[in-house]
């Protein structure tokens, strides 16, 4: 990483070296999240109704309460929504300053700080397993072991991820700006969420559906900003570091024909859900 925090593109990895580098990396940007738990809280969007319900197992507005374990939780956005729609959730994080935020957010939360690869829970104890922008940061082999185990007979396991697939001007130069950080969305891996998917799946001798929502987010432009403040790259930055990559941002969205002067701007997502069935 430069001592300035610059955007420099990191290689693209497409070798066993490359898997063993970014093991490491997991484990060390996995754990960074703490240093932007505010920002995280703040900013982070939520998730599309349709799709929570998917992950916990119904479809959308014939909730059946289920006890959900929210792994990665961070500061609660996907907890919220399974709040909301009825479920009982326990939230899981090995960030502590993460959970910190959540329980200001949803105080009725039991947390637990703890790993997907080591979870402080009883056998047979979940319906579901589910992660938010979080299942690339886990070992598929530990933490698979550890979903069979906590689950109930008949229960799955769902992941979810954002993809800024955003085709306004605006944003596809955002996208460009931040091409480091846009692989930290997907895992960091060339072959992204997918490869994520089929590794636990091998695991879990699982069988996957999958639902894709396309939606937009209407927000402040510091929030745009906010969004790039949260991420594990910027936590790993010193005070410099960061201002000068969030000075990046804020510049473009100051300057950009489609954000000069503007109060609100849309930002599109693509979320794709994953539901992980065990055989
Ligand atoms: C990008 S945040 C996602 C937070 C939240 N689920 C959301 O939807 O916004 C990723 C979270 O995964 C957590 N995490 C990293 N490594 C983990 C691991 N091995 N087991 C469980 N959680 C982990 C981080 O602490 C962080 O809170």
């Amino acid at each position: 990483m430069s001592p300035t925090g610059g955007l420099r593109s990191l290689p693209l990895m497409t070798s066993d070296a490359a898997n063993t580098r970014w093991a490491a990396a997991r484990s060390e940007r996995g754990r960074s999240f703490g240093a932007v738990a505010a920002d995280y809280a703040a900013w982070r969007p939520g998730y599309p109704s349709e799709l929570v319900a998917f992950l916990a197992g119904g479809e959308h507005g014939h909730t059946v309460r289920r006890r959900i374990l929210d792994l990665g939780a961070g500061t609660g956005q996907l907890s919220e929504s399974l709040l909301a729609a009825g479920h009982d959730v326990v939230a899981a994080d090995p960030s502590a300053d993460m959970l910190a935020q959540l329980t200001a957010r949803l105080p009725g939360v039991p947390t637990l700080v703890a790993r997907a690869e080591d979870l402080p829970l009883p056998d047979d104890d979940v319906d579901a397993v589910v992660a938010a922008q979080a299942a690339h940061w886990f070992d598929p082999v530990a933490a698979a072991r550890e979903f069979r185990r906590v689950l109930r007979p008949g229960g799955a396991v769902g992941f979810v991820w954002h993809m800024r697939k955003d085709s306004a001007p605006w944003a596809a130069a955002l996208d460009q700006l931040l091409a480091a950080d846009a692989r930290d969305q997907q895992g960091d891996r060339p072959e992204g969420n997918q490869a994520v998917v089929d590794a636990f799946a091998a695991q879990l001798d699982a069988e996957v559906t999958i639902r894709t929502v396309r939606w937009v987010h209407r927000v402040p432009p510091e929030a745009v900003v906010g969004r790039v403040a949260s991420s594990s790259r910027i936590a790993l930055l010193d005070d410099a570091g960061r201002d000068a990559y969030l000075g990046q941002v804020r510049e473009l969205l100051a300057t950009h024909a489609d954000t000069r002067g503007r109060d609100e701007l849309d930002v599109s997502y693509l979320t794709s859900a994953y539901r992980l069935t065990p055989r």
